[in-house]
Formats: structure tokens, C-alpha cells, sequence
């Protein structure tokens, strides 16, 4: 470790097309809207259409970030995703990504799995590693949550990508890396067997393993650091749902004004957590890109400045393992303001019904023929299927050299 500054240097989003409305699945599941837009906290869901994958969001997330953020692709020697949608048992989303947009070969690329957490192992290892060099890392979060139809998890599904640049000398968020507030425990609370496209959840054990984790992290938080909750700006959680980081937030409000006197809850959860929620309202959970999807709400958030303000963020991935980060954010707003890619993606994009989410979810199962579906969402990566056991994209019209079929 060296005393050099590391962390976040920039971050770009990437959101489907399309999006259900929950109102409309609420009405299919015979269910009051409320439960899923007050309940649940939730709003629209994103969704997948079957000719995009974890591969190609990862990929126009990582293509967006190099583009508006001006990344030199040389300067990248490392690549790691985060995902809990794996493609493939042995290449990983990172080695499609690397080929996709034409990176250096001097790279180190792979994927991190542990559920949503896997984009923080990524992050905390890229942190390390950028302390002692002048390379960047590219870290994508990437995942589609798939619950079966009319579970009680559906209505918390969503998709999306997150990538950051991983670098010293940061110029969004500087990371703290002689903290080591992590927590595991081997617990079934939520998983995918490898026979199944949907993931098996023991919904109500999953948020008692999710704030176990909080409460023993923010304890080994606050031993290392000396800080408290009174002591940050804000304070992010991973967002399966966003009443979930209501859920969090109240649980440590609870631990905490047992030693100090605090604002009404409402109101510090709403400047500190609520504010950056929007995003996730609109998008659904992405698993390992909920906390980064959130983080990229409060940049954008209008009216809000982050910038030399300190943040709080809990990362959780089900099975489990768990972390507790600090970041300070720089000085300038103007260097992330309106780069994330966020709110252009959900200007455009299209609601579609509940029938029609209904059979992209069969077109991406293999039940309906891909070509019975014309979407037409204009994505620059597209998956175009497998030939000869190998995944094929179409990037004809990239820099990058061709996939091989
Ligand atoms: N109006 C307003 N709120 C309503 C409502 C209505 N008509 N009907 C129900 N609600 C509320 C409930 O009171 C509950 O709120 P609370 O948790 O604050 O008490 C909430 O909506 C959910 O209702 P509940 O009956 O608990 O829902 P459920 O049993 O169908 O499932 C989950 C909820 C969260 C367990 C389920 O969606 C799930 O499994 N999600 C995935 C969890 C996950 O991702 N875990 C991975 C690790 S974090």
C-alpha cells in the first residue's frame, strides 16, 4: 500500500431500451400496484431484449466510458467484470469486452463472481493494484435479474451494465484502501444452479443475511476509521429494491442514535440515501451494479453537489459476502455532471407491455424463435447467437478486430 490517492476516475451506465411499467405486472399478478411502488419502493423495470446480453452491456457501457470520458484504451492493463450472469463456464464476460472494444493485449482480464458483490472485489483489488503503477482498470458490473414469472422476487428484476475506471489520482471519487470492513458467512439465501436461468430466493432470510452483514461491517467500519454515520454526507447501499436501503439505513439509525442524537429519520434518509435512489427506481435490480448504479444517481441528482463530500457504501452479495467502503468524492462536479450516460438512457427509452415482456422472456429462454420479435433499439453491440459452440456479436462496425465464428 502507498499513500497515493486511488478510486473512481470515471464512470459511464448503460440502460436498456425498454422498460415495464410494475403498475402493469401488479395488474397481471392480480396484485395492488402499492406493494410494488410503495412496498418495494420500485417503479419501472428495465428489460432485456434477447439480441442484447450481459456481454453487450458491458461492452457499450465500457465503449460509452472510453467515449465521453476520453480514456486512452492503452493506458488499461487490467479488465475485470462483475457479473453473476456468466455466458460461458470458462471465458469470462471480461475476455469478450476486451476483444469487443479493441484493448491493449498487455492486459490482465477476468471476471469476479460473488453474487452483487462481485464488482466490489473487483474494485477493491483494482484499488491495490492502481496504487502502485500509472495503469488504469476497467471494473463493469453487468447482470440481468431473472426471477420466474409471478414470484415474489419479479417484481425486483431489472438489467444494466456500470463501468469505471479504476486509477490513482482519481477525478470522481478517492476510495479509502487501509479499510477492511468485509464480512462472509456460507448461507443459502439466495442463488442460481447452473441448470437455471432464474435465480432461487428465500426472500424474507435473504434481508436477514443482507443486514446481519451491514450491522458487522459498519461495526468494523467504525472501529478502523473512528467515523459514524454523523460524520458522512451520504451513504449508498446495494439496492435489490429500494425500500431495501430504507431498510438498511433505519437499521443503522437504530444502532446509532442509541449513542447520539440524530435528525428525524425521514429526513437524514432522504439527504443521505433517498436522493440517489431515482435511478434505481427506474431501472430495477442489477445486481452487481445496484450500489454503482445508485452512486451514479447522487452524481446526477439535480440540485445536488457531492463534490469533497464523504460517502458511505455497503456492497452485499447473497451467499454471502459483504463490505463497507469510504469514499471522498473531488472537488469539481463539472468533470462528472451529465457524463455518466444516465439520464440519456432514460430519456429514450420505450415502455413496452406486460405481453411483450412476457415473450422477450421466452425469446431469451429458447421457447420462441429470436426473429419473432422486431425491436429495433438501436444498441451498438448486438448477440447474435452461437455457432459452432462459440458466442458470436456483431461489432462489424467497431475499431475493434473481428470475433472469430
Ligand atoms: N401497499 C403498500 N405496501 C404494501 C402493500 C400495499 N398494498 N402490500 C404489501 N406491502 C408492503 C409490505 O408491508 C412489505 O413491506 P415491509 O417489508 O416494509 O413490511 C412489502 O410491501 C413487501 O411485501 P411482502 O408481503 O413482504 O412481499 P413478498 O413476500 O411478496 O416479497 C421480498 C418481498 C422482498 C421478500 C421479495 O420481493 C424478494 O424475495 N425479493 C428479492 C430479494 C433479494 O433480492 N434478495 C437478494 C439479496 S439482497
Amino acid at each position: 500500500m502507498t499513500d497515493r490517492e486511488v478510486g473512481i476516475d470515471a464512470l459511464s451506465v448503460y440502460i436498456p431500451h425498454f422498460y415495464l411499467d410494475l403498475k402493469d405486472m401488479a395488474q397481471a399478478n392480480g396484485v395492488d400496484p402499492d406493494k410494488y411502488y410503495v412496498g418495494l419502493g420500485g417503479k419501472h423495470m428495465a428489460i432485456l431484449p434477447p439480441d442484447e446480453d450481459p456481454v453487450t452491456m458491458a461492452a457499450e457501457a465500457a465503449k460509452a466510458l472510453v467515449e465521453s470520458w476520453n480514456i486512452d484504451k492503452k493506458s488499461i492493463g487490467m479488465v475485470i467484470v462483475g457479473t453473476e450472469s456468466s455466458v460461458d463456464g470458462a471465458k469470462p464476460i471480461a475476455s469478450f469486452v476486451h476483444g469487443l472494444l479493441g484493448l491493449p493485449t498487455e492486459c490482465r482480464v477476468f471476471d469476479a463472481q460473488h453474487a452483487c458483490y462481485g464488482a466490489t472485489a473487483g474494485l477493491t483489488m483494482a484499488l491495490n493494484w492502481c496504487a502502485t503503477r500509472d495503469k488504469k482498470a476497467l471494473i463493469i458490473a453487468t447482470d440481468v435479474a431473472r426471477y420466474d414469472v409471478r414470484s415474489a422476487g419479479e417484481p425486483t428484476q431489472g438489467a444494466g451494465a456500470v463501468a469505471m475506471v479504476i486509477s490513482s489520482n482519481p477525478s470522481l471519487l478517492k476510495i479509502r484502501q487501509d479499510i477492511d470492513a468485509a464480512y462472509s458467512n456460507h448461507v443459502f439465501d439466495f442463488f442460481r444452479p447452473l441448470y437455471r436461468s432464474t435465480a432461487v430466493v428465500d426472500g424474507k432470510f435473504s434481508l436477514e443475511c443482507y443486514l446481519t452483514a451491514l450491522e458487522c461491517t459498519y461495526e468494523r467500519f467504525k472501529k478502523q476509521t473512528g467515523l459514524n454515520l454523523s460524520d458522512l454526507d451520504f451513504l449508498l447501499f446495494h439496492v435489490p429494491f429500494p425500500k431495501m436501503a430504507y431498510k438498511a439505513f433505519a437499521r443503522l439509525y437504530e444502532i446509532e442514535s442509541k449513542e447520539r442524537s440524530l435528525p428525524p429519520l425521514s429526513d437524514i434518509f432522504e439527504d443521505m440515501t433517498g436522493c440517489a435512489l431515482w435511478a434505481n427506481r427506474e431501472v430495477g435490480n442489477i445486481y452487481s451494479g445496484s450500489l454503482y448504479l445508485a452512486l451514479a444517481g447522487l452524481l446526477e441528482t439535480p440540485n445536488i453537489n457531492p463534490a469533497t463530500k464523504k460517502v458511505g457504501m455497503f456492497s452485499y452479495g447473497s451467499g454471502c459476502c459483504a463490505e463497507f467502503l469510504l469514499g471522498e468524492f473531488k472537488g469539481d462536479q463539472t468533470r462528472w455532471k451529465g457524463k455518466t450516460g444516465l439520464i440519456g438512457h432514460l430519456s429514450k427509452r420505450v415502455k413496452i407491455s406486460y405481453e411483450e415482456y412476457i415473450k422477450i422472456r421466452e425469446a431469451y429462454e429458447g421457447k420462441i424463435p429470436l426473429n419473432t420479435l422486431s425491436l429495433g433499439n438501436g444498441s451498438y453491440y448486438k448477440y447474435c447467437g452461437i455457432i459452432e459452440h462459440k458466442r458470436i456479436y456483431d461489432n462489424s462496425s467497431s475499431d475493434a478486430p473481428p470475433m472469430s465464428t
